[in-house]
């Protein structure tokens, strides 16, 4: 019995996002230059959301070019006292061609020393802040050499330029390569009845093994659930819809959602939406729990095929 509850108590000490402070529901802001909002509009977004128990925002530094960081922190300029209630994410390593992120010939990935922590000050500059609560090496760098991530991150950490350090679109593999070498607070991967491939390729069995939750983005499948012309979206919108009336849930949404949370690697989800009800109904399927057949008639549903 002690045995089991010293496990548990390390297990829960591995929860990383949750010890920094993470919201379980995450508010991605990939799209926000889409949303054509002022930084006084965005400052609202930010008070709503956090009001909604949302407290970490997602970026990546280019998103918009660096333009959405720069907007986010003119928005968080607005109310100085709200840094220190939320967490902030942000990644680093994809240099596109042309942008701030590079000014580079041809599109790569750098997690270099150098490069890193570049890329760090430019964000926490961009941001206006002091720190990250976590920063993340957004995809695998086939040129990465593992001991100098570690070096880099813990050289950050050290720093207080970030508060905790992980990775994004890691395989396995990876993932466990370069945790030998340093803490990984996260995977941040893409995951939704669309995209199944982190079922197949282990992605969660090997981040429960580490007791290490993952992130997941587009969740809904970049807005792809909602289309009215993909028959996939169609058949799983009538599955979810049948499964909301059953669990008496506020919205099929809510079910895509729960799909997810029910997962036992002890997900958090990325919400990219512009409205602040989507985050609601993001946190209204973390209080739903799918009992196995039904989680599993919305993986037939995805898949269009019972499982073997
Ligand atoms: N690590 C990576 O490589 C990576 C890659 C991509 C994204 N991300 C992160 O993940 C976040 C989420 O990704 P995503 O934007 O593709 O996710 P998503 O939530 O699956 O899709 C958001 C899109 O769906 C639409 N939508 C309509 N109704 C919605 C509802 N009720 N709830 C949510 N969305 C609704 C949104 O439009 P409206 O605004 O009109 O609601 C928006 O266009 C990003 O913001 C980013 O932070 C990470």
């Amino acid at each position: 019995m002690k045995d089991e509850t010293s496990a548990l108590a390390e297990t829960r000490s591995r929860d990383t996002l949750g010890a920094i402070g993470c919201s379980k529901v995450v508010a991605g802001m990939w799209r926000v230059r889409e949303w054509n909002m002022s930084a006084a509009a965005l400052n609202r977004y930010v008070q709503e959301s956090m009001a909604l128990g949302v407290t970490t925002f997602d970026h990546a530094d280019i998103y918009g070019g660096g333009e959405v960081e720069a907007l986010f922190g003119d928005a968080l300029a607005q109310t100085p006292s709200l840094r220190g209630k939320m967490q902030i994410v942000s990644k680093a390593g994809i240099r596109p061609r042309g942008s701030s992120a590079g000014a580079v010939g041809v599109k790569h990935y750098d997690t270099s020393r150098v490069y890193l922590q570049a890329a760090v000050e430019r964000s926490l500059q961009r941001l206006k802040t002091d720190y990250l609560d976590l920063f993340l090496i957004h995809r695998p760098d086939h040129l990465a050499n593992n001991d100098e991530i570690a070096d880099a991150a813990e050289s950050l950490i050290q720093q207080g330029k970030i508060r905790a350090f992980g990775v994004s679109n890691f395989t396995p593999r990876q993932f466990d390569s370069l945790r030998a070498k340093i803490a990984l607070a996260t995977n941040q991967i893409e995951f939704s009845p669309f995209e199944l491939q982190a079922l197949d390729d282990d992605v969660f069995t090997a981040l429960s093994a580490a007791a290490v939750s993952p992130m997941i983005w587009s969740a809904l499948g970049g807005g792809r659930l909602f289309s009215e012309t993909d028959e996939l979206a169609v058949r799983l919108r009538q599955e979810l819809t049948t499964l909301a009336e059953k669990y008496n849930a506020p919205s099929w949404i809510s079910i895509a959602y729960a799909w997810i949370f029910t997962l036992p690697c002890a997900p958090y989800v990325l919400v990219g939406s512009r409205r602040v009800e989507s985050l609601q109904q993001a946190l209204d399927g973390l209080g739903v729990r799918l009992n196995r057949e039904d989680w599993y008639a919305i993986l037939e549903a995805a898949r269009g095929k019972p499982v073997p």
